[in-house]
């Protein structure tokens, strides 16, 4: 039996959709396995290699590198329909069908009903992505969810399936939910969902144990990001999982104790979709935060709402770092600050007069903060296909911020000043290859087109 290689984490540091679905992507090569290990189909993670664009929302990003192994952790409320929306995308893409054979879901994971989505429809107040995310969480959380493990026993007892039926009915009727769920319905749905994926179901956390254990190297992938932690976050602004680096392990079925590195990725700016406090938004009519949403082409990959933009948040970033231990940063986007006269840092806040480096903790205070920024140059646009020039010269030459226009660079320094983390690799473009790799760094190897 080979030695234990610490398991690799990375995570949202923002509000979600930093580029985490590029970055895992990009390191997967290096990887046996890539696990999700919270949150289900409310993320929408975005590869794009030369003219393919892959989203996925539930299977991990390892999926376009063929030797790493998939799995659905533990810690994820699962939609059955939607995974087979993404696996046959996928079939139709390349032919391959890796559910057993190398995409496993977890025996533990909770199941996303319709139930769930109808009663998550009913949201007014978090801008949720209707996905059924909190509806699936709080089953599970009173111990009444239905997991992947749980359906054939539930199949030979009608009376259970009945129960569970009534109780789902009734909850959309108190919501004022026109909509009944029958007993032959959740039992026509869990017979699907049993027959579609029988073979893929499996016990990932000993798996991953094992794997592990035989030297394997494992890419535990994030989804959502830091301040939409249930605990962490913005509350009641976030979403209902724990998307931190504690929940890596826990999520995933294995042992703190394999955690490793934990690579926090942030865009060079912010973005947030859906409701909740947000102290370095653009106002809508600023042309600056026009500039980002069209050039950054910020519409959610999950359910293409535009995304509220603004200035990079340091304090938010330092809440994100407390509560995970980023032990490096991807940054990403820094091509899309290209063409603004000035680019704003936010380095504190002023609430009530005073000045804070803190994010308060209730989410009214949070949207009071006033936040103090620091001013620098802007660069000049280049176009995408020149970013995507300069990133592969860089690789070539094996050079690092130098590759960049002086004003760029100084950025990504002051961000490392600031934040007091490493820059591990600085996003300049969507594509695959369109990344500056610091040398000696975890992305310092070859990223090319693969198969695609
Ligand atoms: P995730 O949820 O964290 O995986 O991020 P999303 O996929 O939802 O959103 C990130 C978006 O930015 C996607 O459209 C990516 O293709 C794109 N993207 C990622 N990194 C970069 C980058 O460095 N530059 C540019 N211009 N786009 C990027
Ligand atoms: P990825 O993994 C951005 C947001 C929703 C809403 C809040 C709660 O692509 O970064 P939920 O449906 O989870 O109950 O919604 O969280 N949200 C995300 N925002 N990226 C995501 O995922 C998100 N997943 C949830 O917009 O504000
Ligand atoms: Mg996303």
């Amino acid at each position: 039996m080979k030695g234990t290689v610490p398991a690799t984490v990375i995570l949202g540091a923002q509000w979600g959709d930093e580029g985490k679905g590029k970055a895992i992507d990009q390191l997967a090569s290096r990887y046996g396995w890539a696990v999700r290990f919270q949150g289900g189909n409310n993320a929408g993670h975005t590869i794009v290699i030369g003219d393919t664009t892959l989203k996925l929302h539930q299977i991990p990003s390892g999926l376009p590198t063929p030797h790493c192994n998939l799995v659905l952790g533990d810690g994820m409320v699962i939609d059955p329909w939607v995974l087979e929306k993404e696996l046959d995308a996928w079939n139709a893409l390349t032919g391959e069908k890796p559910e057993g054979s190398r995409l496993f879901i977890s025996e533990r994971a909770s199941i996303i009903l319709p139930f769930h989505r109808l009663y998550d429809s009913a949201d007014k107040v978090v801008g949720t992505t209707g996905r059924g995310i909190g509806p699936a969480y709080r089953d599970r959380i009173e111990r009444v969810g239905i997991r992947f493990a749980d359906i054939e026993g539930l199949l030979e007892n009608s009376q259970s399936i009945s129960a569970s039926a009534s109780r789902m009915s009734s909850q959309l009727a108190a919501i004022g939910i026109d909509h009944r769920i029958s007993a032959q319905d959740l039992e026509n749905d869990l017979r699907w969902i049993l027959d579609r994926y029988g073979d893929a179901i499996a016990p990932t956390g000993h798996m991953l144990d094992i794997a592990l254990r035989n030297g394997e190297q494992v890419l535990l992938e994030g989804a959502q990001g830091a301040m939409l932690d249930i605990d962490q976050g913005t509350y009641p602004f976030v979403t209902s999982s724990v998307t931190s680096r504690a929940n890596a392990s826990h999520g995933a079925g294995i042992h703190p104790g394999h955690i490793g590195p934990c690579l926090g990725v942030t865009k060079a700016y912010t973005t947030r979709v859906g409701n909740g406090p947000f102290p370095t938004e653009i106002p809508s009519e600023d042309p600056s935060g026009q500039h980002l949403a069209k050039v950054g082409h910020e519409f959610g990959t999950t359910t293409g709402r535009p995304r509220r933009t603004g200035w990079l948040d340091i304090p938010a970033l330092m809440e994100a770092h407390r509560v995970n231990g980023f032990s490096g940063l991807v940054l990403t986007k820094l091509d899309v600050l290209a063409g603004l006269d000035e680019i704003k840092i936010c380095i504190g806040y002023e609430l009530d007069g005073r000045p804070i480096t803190m994010l308060p903790v209730r989410a009214e205070d949070v949207a009071r903060c006033i936040p103090v920024y620091e001013t620098h140059p802007g660069f000049e646009a280049i176009s995408e296909d020149e970013w995507l020039a300069m990133a592969q010269k860089s690789h070539e030459e094996k050079s690092w911020l130098e590759a960049l226009p002086d004003a760029a660079a100084s950025i990504v320094t002051r961000i490392e000043e600031l934040s007091g983390i490493e820059v591990q690799c600085v996003g300049i473009g969507p594509d695959r290859r369109s990344t500056l790799s610091k040398p000696g760094g975890m992305f310092d190897h070859p990223l090319n087109l693969g198969n695609f």
